[in-house]
């Protein structure tokens, strides 16, 4: 039998291991602005968070609280939408644009907190002012709380993150504006996988 006091500090550690387990704190600074770079043989300044495009990754396990300390040192207005998370209880961490708050003013900053509750899976996270989300965006991933263990396939050998998205050559304002005006949509000058575009374009990089 194990003395009561033993017992006692046995399963007082094991609720704080658990507690911790389930309260772990994600947290990033987000630094939004300008960054050049390459595609289809040409030069352009783009938004970029990090000086990465596509953005950091958001890595969470359900139950996590996160917190990203968005700094917008562009010359425009900006948000960051967490694109499906259900922000129970926190809609005002939502980040749509004139809708749940104000944009972040060129040179602010503002800190986005909210819990990740009752969701698993891969998402992502976007800029939601203008079409700055071509190239202000990146993955927001989910994990299962009991690990690779809870997914619903066998352990991968590898786990690698593919982001889709599109590139225009054209300033990305100008071609919101020019949605704006007709009914028709701007078409983008290619598909790109993880910021790049594919190998079939005459010039990729
Ligand atoms: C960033 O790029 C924009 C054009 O998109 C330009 O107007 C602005 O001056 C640039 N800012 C800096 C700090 O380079
Ligand atoms: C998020 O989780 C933290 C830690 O558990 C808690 O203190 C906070 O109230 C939660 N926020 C919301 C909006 O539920």
């Amino acid at each position: 039998m194990m003395p009561p006091t033993v017992f006692a500090f046995a399963l007082f550690a094991l609720t704080f291991i658990g507690s911790q387990a389930n309260a772990a704190t994600v947290e990033h600074t987000f630094h939004i602005r300008n960054l050049t770079v390459s595609r289809m043989c040409k030069e352009k300044v783009i938004l970029a968070v990090n000086d990465q495009y596509p953005g950091p990754a958001i890595q969470v396990t359900e139950g996590d609280s996160v917190v990203v300390h968005v700094i917008n040192e562009s010359p425009f207005d900006m948000t960051i939408h967490w694109h499906g998370v259900f922000q129970l209880g926190s809609a005002w961490a939502d980040g749509a644009n004139m809708v749940t708050q104000c944009p972040i003013r060129p040179g602010k900053r503002l800190t986005y907190r909210f819990n990740v509750t009752g969701q698993e899976g891969t998402l992502w996270w976007h800029a939601h002012v203008s079409y700055h989300r071509v190239t202000v965006h990146g993955p927001l991933i989910i994990r299962p709380k009991g690990g690779t263990e809870a997914l619903p396939f066998p352990k991968p050998d590898d786990e690698v993150t593919i982001v889709l998205g599109e590139w225009w050559s054209a300033n990305v304002v100008k071609a919101e504006e020019e949605v704006m005006r007709s009914i028709f949509s701007t078409i983008s000058d290619a598909f790109t996988i993880n910021g790049y575009p594919g190998d079939l374009y005459n010039c990729s990089g």
